[in-house]
């Protein structure tokens, strides 16, 4: 998921007021509509307060539960392998549309079981709102939507999306707007955050071969990379909320959104010893790269297993590369400037 887009009027930095802010949904509610110029409907259930916001989540559980995502294991690492396989072929691509988003969609397509439909999750790019070029849009990813909620009102298919469109919250059928708040954030949650996960391990391992040659023969350490992984590249940098709760409001203040900062607060020296440096055996690693409190992600175990498969196959290869110079990186400003915020484009010689 792209940082939801609203315009932002205050900034909540450092680690303990990012949690506490997290936590205190009455005062940072998450009742708002982000990305206005794209969609005109909530992401569920990340745009909904507590209570209501639990019926989302408790129904959609099930689909992100570890067993549920671990049963895949054999399939993510055929896929992981097949797709590295066919990338290497061709070494010269940019790894983002040629291998971490092949890698990340196909690992969701098992999931939803949906592979029929990742050629076209692909042709969308890592970011869903720029699928038919750099003007944001939502137009291919919502009649991909409108497409398969008809296939599933008409069918008796036993797939993921048949499942969200026959859930009952409270008692109801969803419906169809509700059936696309879901489907929106659950096609664009896993994609450009991981994607900038398998991005930036390539790129960290491939500027640095004695974390290389340190995960290889100590592969107990993969675990503790996976989150310092996380931590440091941050996908989400912020979010954000509103001080004043949308639904059903009129004249809404103008200046009531304020962004809560996952960045500050993974790069918190009082929490984070050197926190500029990849420390890949780091302990005690309380990121919130997956944000804190009842909006946590849901799809972080997903996330983390997916990380997890992609360390253990590279890292059987053994392979050897570096960093081209036709990589483009867009760091953050001053004390992070040699964090990377966006990889836009990443390319390796082997
Ligand atoms: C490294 C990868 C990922 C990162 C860093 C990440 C980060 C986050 C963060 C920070 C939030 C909280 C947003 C907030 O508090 O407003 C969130 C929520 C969410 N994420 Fe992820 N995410 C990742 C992967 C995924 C995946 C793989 C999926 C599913 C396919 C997913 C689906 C969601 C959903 C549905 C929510 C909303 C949860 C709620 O509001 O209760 N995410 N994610």
């Amino acid at each position: 998921m792209a940082v939801v887009k609203v315009p932002v009027s205050r900034v909540i930095k450092g680690h303990k007021a990012v949690r506490d802010a997290l936590r205190d949904t009455q005062t940072y509610s998450s009742d708002l509509q982000g990305d206005a110029d794209v969609r005109t409907y909530r992401q569920l259930p990340l745009e909904v307060d507590p209570p209501r916001h639990h019926l989302y989540r408790s129904a959609l559980a099930p689909i992100f539960v570890k067993p549920a995502i671990e049963k895949h294991e054999a399939a993510f690492v055929l896929s992981t392998k097949k797709l590295l396989a066919e990338f290497l072929s061709d070494p010269s691509r940019d790894v983002i549309p040629h291998l971490a988003l092949p890698i990340v969609m196909h690992n969701l397509g098992i999931l939803y079981g949906r592979e029929q439909d990742v050629k076209e999750w692909i042709s969308w790019g890592p970011d869903v709102w720029t699928a038919t070029g750099p003007q944001r849009d939502g137009s291919v990813l919502h009649a991909y939507i409108d497409r398969v909620y008809r296939e599933a009102m008409n069918s008796d298919s036993d797939d993921v999306w048949h499942r969200i469109a026959y859930m009952e919250i409270d008692g109801s059928q969803v419906s169809e707007i509700e059936f696309r708040g879901i489907v929106s954030v659950m096609l664009a949650g896993g994609r450009d955050t991981m994607v900038k996960m398998i991005a930036g391990i390539l790129w960290h391992l491939g500027n640095n071969s004695a974390d290389k040659a340190m995960l290889i023969s100590q592969p107990q350490l993969i675990d503790s990379a996976v989150q310092e992984f996380l931590r440091y590249l941050t996908p989400i940098p912020w979010m954000g909320r509103t001080t004043f709760p949308e639904t059903g409001a009129t004249n809404l203040p103008e200046g009531r959104y304020v962004n809560i900062s996952f960045v500050s607060g993974n790069f918190d020296p009082e929490i984070f010893p050197d926190p500029t440096t990849i420390n890949l055996r780091r302990e005690r690693n309380a990121h919130v790269a997956f944000g804190f409190g009842p909006h946590t992600c849901i799809g972080n175990h997903l996330a983390e297993f997916e990380v997890r498969v992609f360390l253990q196959v590279l890292l059987s290869m053994n392979l050897s590369w570096s960093i081209s110079p036709d990589t483009a990186i867009l760091y953050y400003p001053d004390e992070l400037a040699s964090v990377p915020l966006v990889i836009e484009k990443l390319f390796i010689s082997v």
